[in-house]
């Protein structure tokens, strides 16, 4: 069972919430927002899910705390009155002693308000008590966990971080089943942020980064690090990969009549990528367009194919494939009625024959409700029209694609074309797949997509059957 934190973005972060009855340590430097979201969980317990819940504090007094609260619209005091919270302001000995003991202050407000959570503001003074029983400020921690836990309460403990204290991992961090860190970071010079990470959760997956948060006159309003701002006017229809997890990755799939970009380097193969992606879309009965590099042979296409069950001879008799050649290089008998050469062509001859000839037969297939899919090698566009060709009209083939419902993956190489030239590529497309070689490990990653869900870098593992590459 997940318990909601009060913030919906960390709920999404914690795939759902904390698992009930954890106790979690929520740290951050001074005025990171500890106390806000710790009583934020509190307020949106009782509010939105009928969970009571008990503030304990060992530096404020109650009523700074209802009066500093009351800038986020929050009336806890009307609350207690409802019996659904109390806030308690105690002594970090006393608090012990009374949690240690049956029948103490503690259990007697749990049982009072049927108490559902807690929180604990904060541990970082219990290190520092004087040895009543014996026992150390860590064993005191390791108590304090299991008396929450034998209650079941989902608890917040809240640790004080100062920069002089981080060159090991504490003690809570281990005995804690779950860790939360809020910080707050130099940004462009002037700017600061404040970032949320959750480094630990038992029992649950976590969505890993650093997420961006505000303090706002509602609370703490959390901004997932893979959401970013998405393409409304994108087909919500989506089309598989042929690789399983990038299909997850992806919410489904590539969205139908988007530009994909598969950015790679040199020692990066990307192959397997390709071929999968183009397999499936002629196996979905997709008619393919395609521009091969100088470096990539349509025989080497086909052998490629072949390895997914697909006979690229065949459809390109019946005509499902088109070539758009650039090399004047030979292609196998019976593909003739496939394949234009625009060897030698002038930019303006080639953008008459895309208006003319290719759209011409794709508006024919729309007719016919055929779908397109369009594999691309951006390189050959730079080396053989020029890269003031390619800025100029990348755009509009993106937009004539997107009004015939063509989606379209384009190989590019960013280092390759230079900053500018990627960067434009980048806004103008779609969605963005990274894929490149660091060390002894192949990497790909989703770093845009039209719902604005980006991953983080995975990794390329090799596999003997169909794709022949699994991400990890
Ligand atoms: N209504 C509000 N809108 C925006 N920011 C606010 C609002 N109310 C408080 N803040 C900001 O929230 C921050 C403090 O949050 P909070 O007290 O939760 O932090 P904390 O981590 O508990 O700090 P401390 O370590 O001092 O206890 C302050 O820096 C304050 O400027
Ligand atoms: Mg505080």
């Amino acid at each position: 069972m997940k318990v909601s934190t009060g913030i919906r973005g960390l709920d999404k972060v914690l795939d759902g919430g904390i698992p009930q009855g954890s106790a979690i340590v929520l740290e951050g430097a001074p005025g990171t927002g500890k106390t806000t979201l710790a009583m934020q969980f509190l307020y949106k317990g009782i509010v939105d899910h009928g969970e009571p819940g008990i503030f304990f504090s060992f530096e404020e007094f109650p009523d700074q705390i209802y009066e500093d609260m009351k800038s986020y619209g929050w009336d806890l005091k009307d609350l207690e009155r409802k019996n659904k919270l109390r806030v308690i302001g105690i002594s970090p000995d006393i608090f012990l002693d009374q949690m240690a003991s049956k029948d103490g202050l503690f259990e007697q407000l749990v049982r009072e308000i049927d108490c559902r959570r807690i929180v604990i503001d904060s541990i970082s003074l219990l290190e520092y008590l004087p040895d009543k029983t014996g026992e150390n400020g860590r064993s005191l921690l390791y108590t304090l966990r299991n008396i929450v836990r034998k209650f079941g309460l989902t608890s917040l403990f809240i640790q004080e971080l100062s920069s002089l204290d981080r060159r090991k991992i504490p003690f809570e961090h281990f005995i804690a089943d779950g860790v939360i860190r809020l910080s707050l970071k130099e940004h462009m010079n002037i700017f600061r942020k404040r970032t949320l990470e959750v480094t630990k959760m038992r029992g649950t997956k976590i969505n890993e980064g650093e997420h961006i948060y505000q303090i706002t006159e509602k609370g703490i309003y959390l901004l997932l690090a893979s959401q970013i701002v998405t393409d409304k006017y994108i087909s919500d229809q989506k089309i598989k990969t042929g690789i399983p997890e990038l299909d997850n990755l992806l919410g489904g799939g590539m969205a139908k009549g988007a530009v994909y970009m598969l950015d790679t380097n040199s020692k990066a193969n990307y192959r397997h990528i390709v071929g999968a992606i183009y397999a499936e879309r002629v196996k979905a009965g997709n008619r393919v367009l395609s521009l091969l590099s100088s470096t990539q042979t349509v025989t080497e296409l086909k052998a490629l194919i072949d390895l997914y069950g697909i006979d690229l001879d065949q459809l390109a008799r019946e005509k499902r494939l088109y070539f758009i050649e650039h090399y004047n290089r030979p292609f196998p008998a019976g593909w003739e009625g496939s394949v234009f050469h625009v060897h030698g062509m002038e930019n303006e001859d080639y953008d008459r024959f895309l208006r003319e000839k290719c759209t011409g037969l794709m508006k024919e297939c729309k007719e016919n409700h055929e779908d397109w899919f369009a594999y691309y090698d951006l390189s050959t566009i730079f080396n053989e029209r020029g890269a003031e060709y390619v800025l100029r009209s990348f755009a509009k083939e993106t937009a004539f694609a997107r009004s015939l419902g063509m989606t379209v993956l384009v190989l590019c190489n960013f280092k390759e074309v230079g900053e500018q030239a990627a960067s434009f590529l980048e806004r103008t497309s779609n969605g963005v797949f990274k894929t490149w070689v660091d060390g002894s490990y192949q990497y790909l990653q989703v770093t845009k997509s039209p719902d604005g869900q980006i991953s983080k870098p995975y990794l390329l593992e090799s596999i003997d059957q169909k794709p022949y590459i699994r991400l990890v």
